[in-house]
């Protein structure tokens, strides 16, 4: 359930990477809920525009792969020609590719590496100008539980996700002096097309989690309140914070034969 945040984005304008579903399409629906108006922006032209249309006026989508420089700048221009400034970017998009350590390919490492790190770089480069010249923002970039601990087959996405919870705190430091907040998100294990491929129902896609303290999945939603408050006035203080939301995963898994689990043997 969507509760707003007494409209603290009321006249804020966001782009949200990755917006065309899962995690990025309800954080640009709780923004607008917010009162802010966003630019959804996606690789998935089909998938983005019928994102757009669900989410109303005050979204807009625009095509952008987010691993190319030029288009960054066109992505900022319909922007700021749109809504005349830029508040708020949320550093969404990402792709996880599970292989072997020693077997993952030069390809699926580059476009790991491009498409959950170098877009961070990209983007707040482009951004960071035009939100400092709107009077000051925030900046949220989705980082992952990986990007918190560490799991088998997911080496170059784990190495992607470290990287950027560094660069954000990186960020941080060079723009926070700017007037620009800069802060991770670590989800885990959210009901989307990326961690529920087979469209699982939810008590089956819930069952991995029955070992961590939430003892379910989250729903994009869970994911999208957390960025609105970082991107709210209530966050001031927050910068270079990385922010678990992760139902306990990175806290600790129960051992059923110890005293205090939920699911005694
Ligand atoms: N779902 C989870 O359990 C989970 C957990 C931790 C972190 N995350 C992170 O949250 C973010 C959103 O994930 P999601 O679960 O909503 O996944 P998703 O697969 O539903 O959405 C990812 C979106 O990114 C887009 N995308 C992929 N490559 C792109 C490119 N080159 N340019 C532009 N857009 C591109 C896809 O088209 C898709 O719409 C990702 O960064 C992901 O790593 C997800």
């Amino acid at each position: 359930m969507n509760i707003p945040l007494q409209q603290q984005l009321a006249g804020q304008t966001a782009i949200i990477t990755g917006g065309a579903g899962g995690i990025g399409r309800a954080t640009a629906a709780r923004l607008i809920s917010e009162g802010a108006q966003v630019v959804i922006t996606d690789i998935n032209n089909d998938a983005g525009h019928a994102a757009a249309k669900m989410l109303g006026d005050q979204a807009l989508f625009v095509q952008h792969d987010v691993t190319q420089a030029s288009q960054w700048q066109n992505v900022i221009d319909h922007t700021i020609s749109a809504y005349g400034n830029l508040n708020i970017l949320v550093n969404n998009a990402g792709v996880c590719i599970f292989n072997g350590l020693l077997d993952y390919s030069l390809e699926e490492i580059q476009t790991t590496l491009n498409i959950n790190l170098l877009s961070v770089m990209l983007g707040t480069q482009a951004a960071a100008p035009h939100i400092f010249k709107a009077g000051g923002g925030a900046i949220i970039n989705m980082s992952s539980s990986e990007g918190l601990s560490s799991v088998n087959g997911l080496s170059a996405y784990i190495a992607s996700k470290w990287a950027v919870r560094g660069y954000t705190k990186a960020s941080a430091m060079e723009l926070g002096p700017l007037g620009i907040r800069v802060n991770s998100v670590h989800p885990g294990g959210v009901n989307t097309p990326m961690a529920n491929p087979t469209a699982l129902e939810k008590t089956e896609f819930d069952e991995p989690y029955k070992k961590y303290p939430a003892q379910h999945g989250a729903e994009p939603e869970n994911i999208a309140s957390v960025v609105a408050f970082l991107a709210s006035a209530d966050a001031v203080h927050c910068m270079g914070a990385e922010i678990a939301v992760d139902g306990g995963m990175t806290t600790g898994k129960y051992i059923d034969f110890l005293p205090g689990s939920p699911n005694p043997v």
